[in-house]
């Protein structure tokens, strides 16, 4: 049955429970200086045993943590870094702030991720990386693109901001490259407000980071900085609430899954509404994507009903922040018809069959 159709139905909102406001209420009663100290590494621990890494380092937003990755990894100024067009701005914002050159690339229209051969052609001797977005939890062919990294003497990077809870062959998205990187943003799977995570299995490079993050000091409290580095510290304010959100994550995973089963069950046959293959066997869909013909009318008539989406990213290469004479045709289209429905966990089924009927009915139109 559908939900109450006065009810306002949100894109995305973070969902945070008792079990958090318990946890924040014990931590400040315990008398913690609020930073990041035991309940950070706990944090930590829980992240790098839920992907399978070896290390997992928290800091202030996804941003951070892909600009700690670029520098962990040895990326800056004269290297080249591709990029694929169609991602959130940060990615290649996070190059450039690493002192690097974003070099985009199209996506393939059949996960909306880089396209692995475009990437092949964009390679130049100044290239050091690949900054791999697994977009909405979906992935190119993974061992590919680390076969294509190595094979150049290229570091892989993945953004999988957007892949918490996502795999590809049995191994969590983020644990291919030489690096990954997830985001506890307000909108993400699991949220501690904003927040991110670098992951890598090299001692090395997690020694670098944990330097960095921390003005570059070896060790926390003593003022000898080994390298220039900078204040991208957690708090363990945020860690409890991260830890609870942990507990929750397998359950959210299931339920992301289930949604999306749902909305492509009721939209399915409706003409002009398309969904992108998606093995829910591997996926975690982060939104609920579709690309719609009249996807700005669609967004509108949504709208008149109370039900709030959201456009696609803009091709990276036209926003005025970057604004280049580039074609990357595939991300184009995508960009222009692509919509990201209602997809908080906690939409009921009545919630996500009114979002249906809503959909269903513009159609008819
Ligand atoms: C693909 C991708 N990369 C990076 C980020 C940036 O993460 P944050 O918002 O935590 O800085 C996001 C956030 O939405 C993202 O979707």
């Amino acid at each position: 049955m559908s939900s109450d159709p006065k009810k306002k139905i949100e894109q995305m909102a973070p969902w945070f429970g008792e079990e958090e406001k318990r946890a924040v209420a014990e931590y400040t009663a315990s008398g913690g200086w609020l930073t990041e100290y035991r309940k950070t590494a706990e944090f930590e621990q829980i992240i790098a045993d839920y992907v399978g890494s070896r290390h997992a380092i928290v800091v202030t937003s996804g941003t951070a943590a892909l600009f700690c990755a670029l520098v962990g990894c040895g990326v800056g100024p004269g290297d080249e870094v591709i990029v694929p067009d169609f991602t959130m701005i940060a990615t290649a914002n996070a190059v450039v702030l690493a002192g690097a050159r974003p070099v985009f690339v199209d996506i393939d229209p059949s996960n909306l991720c880089l396209d692995l051969h475009a990437a092949e052609k964009a390679i130049t001797p100044r290239t050091r990386a690949i900054l791999l977005v697994s977009i909405n939890g979906r992935s190119p062919d993974m061992i590919k693109a680390s076969d294509l990294a190595e094979y150049h003497s290229l570091k892989l990077i993945e953004d999988a901001a957007q892949s918490f809870g996502s795999r590809y062959a049995g191994r969590a998205l983020g644990t291919f490259g030489i690096a990954g990187v997830f985001s506890f943003g307000p909108l993400k799977i699991i949220s501690t407000g904003q927040g991110g995570a670098v992951v890598t299995d090299d001692s090395e490079i997690a020694a670098r980071i944990r330097r960095f993050k921390d003005f570059g000091r070896a060790q926390g409290g003593i003022d000898r900085h080994e390298s220039i580095g900078y204040n991208f510290k957690f708090t363990d304010l945020q860690a409890v609430i991260g830890i609870e959100q942990m507990k929750k994550l397998e359950w959210r995973v299931k339920r992301k899954k289930e949604m999306f089963a749902l909305y492509r069950f009721e939209l399915s046959g409706i003409e002009g509404l398309r969904f992108i293959d998606t093995d829910l066997t591997k996926v975690t869909p982060w939104f609920v994507d579709v690309l719609a013909g009249r996807r700005d009318a669609l967004m509108s008539h949504l709208k008149e009903n109370g039900i709030q989406t959201r456009p696609f990213y803009p091709p990276i290469h036209i926003q005025p922040a970057y604004n280049l004479c580039e074609q990357h045709p595939i991300t184009g289209q995508v960009a222009a018809s692509g919509l990201w429905l209602p997809s908080s966990s906690f939409l009921s089924d009545g919630d996500i069959q009114r979002v249906c009927d809503v959909i269903r009915g513009f159609s008819k139109d």
